[in-house]
């Protein structure tokens, strides 16, 4: 069995048999990963590059720890200090990588689009690491992974994604992926940052955060992504926490334990108070641990290579 594509691309993309399959592999993964030998000799014939037109942690070490614990040869590539800033286009930069003989593509860029666009110009496979405000699709997978770890099945499940719903491509690929599985979809934040008729892609909008914490089972708090707003969307940092950052207070005003995630990186007393981050409710270090078993099994379905992980 193998995935529906030849990229991961996006999650719209995908279907739930995919979903399933990529979540089965990521269980043996994970047990792999408990061993006192991380590794697996899997993909030892393998060379992956991970370009990153734009910054991250979490994405970009656990693409390359995935990638070293498949026995895979591995490549990194910062868009910071190469030639890109001599003027070299992506598919020149790209195809200069692939002729020293580089076999799959991990990509981050600012440009929404940028993989789809570089998938219809070279052959090997890509995986989208986060492209502008449109898809995170490994993001969304670790997430759900992690949901459904620590609830059983999502059908019928009741989750929230709150804050910068606008910028955050976090958001899109959770609300394909959570549909998808069967949840129920609520995004919350102030009316600026949640775009208009986004109820066309299956979820209900709630603008109260407290309301939406009182209704969910799950609640995904997002990064505000001011670097993505080029004018002010709301007053003050300070303003959006005291109306729309998830604290202490409102946590415990609710008499469920609900579940707490955020894809990092966090900004700490802006949309999440530490008090709640870092709570016996918080799952957050739980999904970058995650991250990494999915990772794997994403790179290993998409390589084509059908050894038993044992
Ligand atoms: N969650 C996430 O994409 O984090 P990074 O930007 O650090 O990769």
């Amino acid at each position: 069995m193998g995935l529906s594509v030849k990229h991961l691309l996006g999650i719209k993309e995908l279907n739930v048999q995919d979903i399933e399959q990529i979540f089965k592999t990521a269980d043996n993964f994970k047990q792999v990963l408990q061993r006192p030998i991380k590794k697996v000799p899997t993909l030892r014939d393998t060379t992956v590059a991970n370009i990153f037109f734009e910054n991250s942690t979490r994405t970009r070490l656990s693409f390359e720890l995935a990638e070293k614990r498949l026995g895979a040869d591995v490549v990194n590539f910062s868009a910071s200090g190469s030639s890109v800033s001599k003027g070299e286009t992506l598919i020149d930069t790209v195809n200069n990588i692939l002729a020293m003989k580089v076999d799959m593509v991990v990509m981050r860029h600012s440009a929404s689009g940028a993989p789809w666009f570089l998938a219809n110009h070279i052959d090997a496979s890509i995986v989208n690491a986060g492209d502008g405000t449109n898809e995170h699709p490994t993001q969304a997978l670790l997430d759900a992974y992690s949901m459904r770890e620590k609830l059983g099945s999502l059908k019928g499940r009741r989750i929230a994604l709150l804050g910068d719903i606008m910028h955050s491509r976090v958001a899109l690929s959770n609300i394909y992926c959570l549909n998808k599985l069967g949840a129920e979809v609520t995004v919350s934040g102030p009316p600026t940052l949640i775009p208009k008729h986004i109820e066309s892609l299956g979820v209900r909008v709630e603008y109260d955060v407290k309301k939406a914490l009182e209704w969910c089972d799950v609640a995904n708090v997002l990064r505000i992504q001011l670097e993505r707003q080029h004018k002010p969307l709301f007053s003050t940092l300070r303003e959006y926490a005291m109306y729309y950052g998830v604290n202490k207070s409102m946590l415990d005003s609710i008499e469920r334990d609900i579940v707490i995630m955020h894809p990092g990186p966090i900004n700490r007393g802006v949309e999440i108070n530490s008090d709640v981050a870092d709570s016996k409710q918080s799952i957050i270090l739980g999904q970058v641990e995650n991250g990494v078993a999915i990772r794997m099994a994403v790179i290993y379905l998409l390589s084509g290579k059908r050894e038993v992980v044992e």
